[in-house]
Order: structure tokens, then C-alpha cells, then sequence
């Protein structure tokens, strides 16, 4: 017996001794994790341990997958309080906490368990991804003391929740990272807005920039109708919790969504495991019209017309001259807000901005216009509910902001118009639907490109898209090869670098990262766009070049433009919203 006991002791003190190798996925409140040592999930999907990001010497306690070419980490512990000067020691304390401390025994992070805990407890990494503190006993359950999916950093993972507890009040948000070398929290947020009409928000400090829209029993509002193959994904709101969720289809697939660190993007990865890579899936913003309120109040915002910013029916632009979009729109005639007035159905819209909204799961399309009526301050109304034959009311005050025609996707809203409004009919918005197929463009293209040949020029003008094409040699002659040091900055859509043609005029030339099929589709907006929208305060687009893999976009360089009117800009007016 006391051999036995002996030897399982050694056992147990070998195992501890020799690093990295505790290949286990529990510890107990008689153990603790040194730097070296890790916790392994039990399906070997994911790992604990002490990692340096960057090229960072701070040490840091964090979660990442297991057998990864690539350290790809998805949880960090402590991350405004990295450990610097000695090796971290993670602790199972006598009170069931769970401490991180330094070698002068100082508290680097801990668990903050609100209570004592008296039962003895175990730390588990689940292949989930989540590192929970449970009792000993309830291995089973999915009641914890504590786990880590409470405190996300920079990545949501299947089965995590964004949002809220309401009955605690716990908020769970997603933060970028400052840097890659610093895990601390960056400026981009995202998160579930507690309001009577929750939507998920992004933002860049204070400052939103792009919204879900209100979620409508099938999605969001803002989210094209079709189905995913890859994951599910939903979105509970009652009286307990408020909160966004997706899982895999496949559960052995892994996909993680990210805040990115500098531009204003969340991205969703999915793991390759032919090429042993994360490939991106999705962008939000996904294109133009996602930037929030780009189009002002009572604006909206449609993609594929020119100009992208219209007023609503009914409304004027709200600025003299030369129409400046942030001003937004006003009535044509004012609304006296009677019960005269009447309502026009918008189809197909992305809903606005539900800060000023309120919610009926109860009444149906009729009560609610009929509240709307007597509300003085009621603009807007819809069913919160678009499920079956539509249910519930949710109604709008004040001004209409971020909303958007889709093609596919999007529902109806009634926006409310005076009688004489009513009186001329049905709303004409004029959406007139410029696809240009990708085969379309190319033709475009091959044609110019033949005239380029032709005439053996580097700058011809090419008449469909009122733009010059340029030599992929000429722009490679001014960037000196798309040098290092002529780079500016990494957006969006790829590299910019910063160059100078022959006869003397700086440039800017963005770079479209050759995920081609993007990328044309980019190229072919901005072209269109700009082409369209020459004006003094934009950055002026002086030409394009497509060659091969290469797609490029030549800017005029102007010195004291924002970085971000070249990287992330698709169109103009990012110089006024994020400049
Ligand atoms: C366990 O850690 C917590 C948090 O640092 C601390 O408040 C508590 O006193 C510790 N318990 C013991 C027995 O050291
Ligand atoms: C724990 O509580 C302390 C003091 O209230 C706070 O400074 C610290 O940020 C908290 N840690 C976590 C991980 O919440
Ligand atoms: C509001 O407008 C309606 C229809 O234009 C009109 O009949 C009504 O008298 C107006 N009410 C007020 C208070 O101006
Ligand atoms: C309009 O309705 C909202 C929500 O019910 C309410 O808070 C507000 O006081 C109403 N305003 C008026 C003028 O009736
Ligand atoms: C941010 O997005 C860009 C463009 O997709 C990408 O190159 C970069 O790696 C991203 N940064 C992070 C930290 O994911």
C-alpha cells in the first residue's frame, strides 16, 4: 500500500518536473502551472500556457491552438499586467481561486471568484477552447465557478456568448489587441448594445462604425438572406441573457472571428487543413454602405447606384452646394406629425439605427401603426418579428440613420410622410442596378489593354470606365519594385506604397491582395465610384492597372491625407468619417 502510494507520488512529482510534457487537461487546488508547463484539452484541440507575443519578451498566460504551424492565440489572461521580471505561477489557491502571481509571490491577474469556495475545485482546459473552474465533483455539469469564455480578449469561438447576463450584469465584449507585441485591450470593440432593440455594434473607441441592425427572429437585419454552410449561428434576448452565439456544422472544424488590430475590420477565419492555414472568410464591414450613418440622417445608402448616398423619398439633401453626405437629409415639407399623416413601405432595407427604438413582442403590423400615428415622435415602424407572417412592432423616434438598401436580404419599414407625400404615389427610389460582371470588366480591360499595345503608350484613356490605365511597369518603376520603404501602410484590401512617376507626380498606389475574386470586385467599385465622383477634397483616383495577378489602384499622393483615405477607403467619404 505504501509503495503504491510511494511511487504514485513520484509519478506524479516526475510529471511535474519535466517541462512542457504535462500532457494533462486538469489541474487541482494542490497544483499549479509554471512557465514551461502546459494544459492540453483532452482532444488535443487547445493549449495552456505562457506564451511572448511578437517579438514581446513579456511573458503572458493564454490560451492557443494545439498543433498549429502558427502560434495563434485566442484567450489572454493578463493582459494589461504582463509579467516581466520573473517566471508566472498559476495557482489553484486554498479558497478555490485562481491566481497568477510572479516570483516575488506578487498577484499578477486572478480569477476575482466572488465567493470563497470551500469544496475542492479543478481547472480544466475543454476542447472548446474555455479554461473553467468547477467543483471536483461536477465534471458533468455546466454550471462553473469561473471560465474564461466569460472574459473574452480579441476572439469569439464556437460556443461562446456575446453579451450580456442580465441578471448578473456580466458583459462579455470582444477587444482588439493594441499590437501584435501587446495583448492589452486596442481601440476596437465589439459588442451587443443593451438597448429595448438590441444590434450588435462596432466601434473604434466611443466612435460606431458599423452595426448588425436589430435582430428579426431569422438574423440580423443587416445580414443577406441565405443559408451557411459552415456554421449556425443565433441570437437570444430575454429576460436573463442578451446575446450573440455561432457553432461549426462541422464541430472538428475551427473558425474563430477576430478584431482586428488596426483597421476598422472584424474577420472571420476558418482553418484549412490541406494548406495548414487560417484562410479569411468574411470582412464587416463588408463594403461601403456598412460604414455607419454614411449616408447622414434620413439617408441611405445603396450600393450599387451612383451616387451611393440618396435621400429618402420625401426628404432633401441638408447641405448647400455640393451635396456633403454627413449633413444627411431633411423633409421636403415639414411633418406636423398628425394623424393625417400617412406611411410609405420601404422594401428590402437594412433597419436604422435602433438606439432610438422601441419594441412590442405582443402587438401586430396594425397596432403598431396605429401607435406609431399617435406617438408625436414616431418615424418609423416594422414588425420585430418578420418570421411566418410577420410579428411584433418595433418603432423608430426621431431621425432614421444607417439604413441601407440590400438587393437580397433586408425587410420592409414604413417610414412615415405627410399626407401630400402620400398623395404622389408610390416611392420611386431610384435604384438603378449597375452589375457589371467580373467578365464585363475584364472584356473592359483586354480591350484597353489591347490599346495599350496599339498605341504602345503608357497612359491611354479608356472610354467605359473614364479612367487611365496604367503599365504594371510603370507603376512598378515608380514604387521602386514595391519596395519596403515605399510602403505606407497595410489596409484593408492590402499594401499602399507611395510613389513617383516619371514626370515628377507623386502617387499612391493600393495594392489588392490577391484573393482575386475580392478583390476585382473592389477594384470595380472604387473605379466606378471615383470615375463618377471627382471632386476637390477627395483623393483624387488617377488610374488603375490590372496584369496578370496584379490589381492596383493609383492615388494622387497628397501628404497630409489620412492614411486611412487610401487604405481603408473604398470611396470618398471615409475622409470625413474616419479621417
Ligand atoms: C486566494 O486568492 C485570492 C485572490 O488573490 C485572495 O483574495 C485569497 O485570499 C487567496 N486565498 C488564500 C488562502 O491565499
Ligand atoms: C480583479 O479585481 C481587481 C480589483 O478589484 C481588479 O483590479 C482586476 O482587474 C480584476 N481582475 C479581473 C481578471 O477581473
Ligand atoms: C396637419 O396636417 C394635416 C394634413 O396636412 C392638416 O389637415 C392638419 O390641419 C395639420 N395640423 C396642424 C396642427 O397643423
Ligand atoms: C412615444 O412612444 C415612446 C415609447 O412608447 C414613449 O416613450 C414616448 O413618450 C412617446 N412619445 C409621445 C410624445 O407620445
Ligand atoms: C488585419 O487585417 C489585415 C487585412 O486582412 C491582415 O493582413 C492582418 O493580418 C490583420 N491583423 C490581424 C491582427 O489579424
Amino acid at each position: 500500500m505504501d509503495v503504491f502510494l510511494f511511487s504514485f507520488i513520484c509519478c506524479k512529482l516526475l510529471f511535474f518536473l519535466s517541462e512542457s510534457s504535462f500532457a494533462s487537461d486538469t489541474i487541482t487546488s494542490s497544483q499549479s502551472l509554471s512557465d514551461g508547463m502546459t494544459l492540453v484539452s483532452k482532444e488535443g484541440s487547445f493549449e495552456l500556457g505562457f506564451f511572448s507575443p511578437g517579438s514581446s519578451k513579456n511573458r503572458y498566460l493564454g490560451i492557443w491552438y494545439k498543433n498549429m504551424p502558427v502560434k495563434t492565440v485566442v484567450w489572454v489572461a493578463n493582459r494589461i499586467n504582463p509579467i516581466n521580471d520573473s517566471p508566472g505561477l498559476l495557482v489553484v489557491n486554498q479558497t478555490g481561486n485562481l491566481v497568477l502571481t510572479s516570483q516575488d509571490k506578487s498577484v499578477v491577474w486572478s480569477a476575482n471568484l466572488s465567493k470563497e469556495v470551500r469544496t475542492p475545485v479543478v481547472l480544466q482546459l475543454l476542447d472548446s477552447g474555455n479554461l473553467v473552474l468547477r467543483g471536483e465533483r461536477d465534471g458533468g455539469s455546466e454550471t462553473y465557478l469561473w471560465q474564461s469564455f466569460d472574459y473574452p480578449s480579441d476572439t469569439l469561438l464556437p460556443g461562446m456568448k456575446l453579451g450580456w447576463d442580465l441578471k448578473t450584469g456580466l458583459e462579455r465584449r470582444i477587444t482588439s489587441w493594441k499590437s501584435p507585441d501587446d495583448p492589452s485591450p486596442g481601440n476596437f470593440i465589439w459588442a451587443v448594445e443593451r438597448q429595448d432593440n438590441p444590434e450588435l455594434i462596432m466601434r473604434k473607441g466611443s466612435r460606431k462604425f458599423q452595426r448588425s441592425g436589430p435582430w428579426n427572429g431569422l438574423q440580423f437585419s443587416a445580414t443577406p438572406l441565405r443559408p451557411n454552410p459552415i456554421f449556425n449561428f443565433g441570437f437570444v434576448s430575454n429576460e436573463d441573457e442578451l446575446y450573440y452565439t455561432f457553432d461549426m456544422r462541422d464541430k472538428a472544424a475551427f473558425s474563430r472571428i477576430v478584431m482586428n488590430q488596426t483597421l476598422y475590420l472584424r474577420q472571420r477565419f476558418i482553418w484549412e487543413k490541406a494548406t495548414q492555414s487560417w484562410e479569411l472568410y468574411s470582412n464587416v464591414p463588408r463594403d461601403l454602405c456598412d460604414t455607419y450613418a454614411l449616408c447622414g440622417a434620413n439617408g441611405i445608402c445603396i450600393i450599387n447606384d451612383l451616387p451611393v448616398c440618396q435621400c429618402l423619398q420625401g426628404f432633401k439633401p441638408n447641405s448647400r452646394g455640393y451635396v456633403d453626405w454627413s449633413q444627411g437629409c431633411v423633409r421636403d415639407k415639414s411633418l406636423n406629425y398628425s394623424r393625417q399623416d400617412g406611411f410609405i413601405k420601404f422594401t428590402a432595407m437594412k433597419l436604422p439605427d435602433a438606439t432610438l427604438s422601441w419594441v412590442s413582442k405582443s402587438m401586430n403590423l396594425n397596432e403598431c401603426r396605429e401607435k406609431c400615428l399617435d406617438n408625436s415622435s414616431c418615424m418609423a415602424y416594422t414588425n420585430s418579428d418578420i418570421r411566418g407572417e410577420g410579428s411584433g412592432c418595433a418603432m423608430w423616434f426621431g431621425d432614421l440613420i444607417d439604413i441601407r438598401y440590400f438587393q437580397d436580404g433586408g425587410q420592409d419599414l414604413y417610414i412615415r410622410m405627410s399626407a401630400s407625400e402620400l398623395a404622389k404615389g408610390v416611392p420611386r427610389m431610384k435604384i438603378v442596378v449597375t452589375v457589371i460582371s467580373t467578365a464585363a470588366l475584364l472584356a473592359v480591360v483586354i480591350a484597353a489593354g489591347y490599346l495599350v499595345h496599339k498605341r504602345r503608350r503608357n497612359i491611354v484613356q479608356n472610354m467605359d470606365l473614364e479612367l487611365p490605365l496604367f503599365e504594371l511597369a510603370t507603376i512598378a518603376n515608380a514604387t521602386d519594385n514595391f519596395s519596403i520603404n515605399n510602403k505606407l501602410g497595410e489596409g484593408g484590401f492590402g499594401p499602399v506604397y507611395k510613389g513617383m512617376l516619371v514626370d515628377g507626380q507623386e502617387i499612391a498606389v493600393k495594392r489588392l491582395s490577391k484573393i482575386s475574386e475580392q478583390g476585382l470586385k473592389e477594384l470595380k467599385n472604387e473605379v466606378i465610384l471615383f470615375s463618377k465622383l471627382q471632386h476637390r477634397n477627395l483623393v483624387k483616383l488617377l488610374g488603375y492597372c490590372i496584369q496578370g495577378e496584379e490589381k492596383l489602384l493609383i492615388y494622387e499622393f497628397m501628404p497630409n491625407k489620412s492614411l486611412n483615405s487610401f487604405i481603408f477607403g473604398l470611396g470618398p467619404y471615409n475622409l470625413k468619417i474616419f479621417g
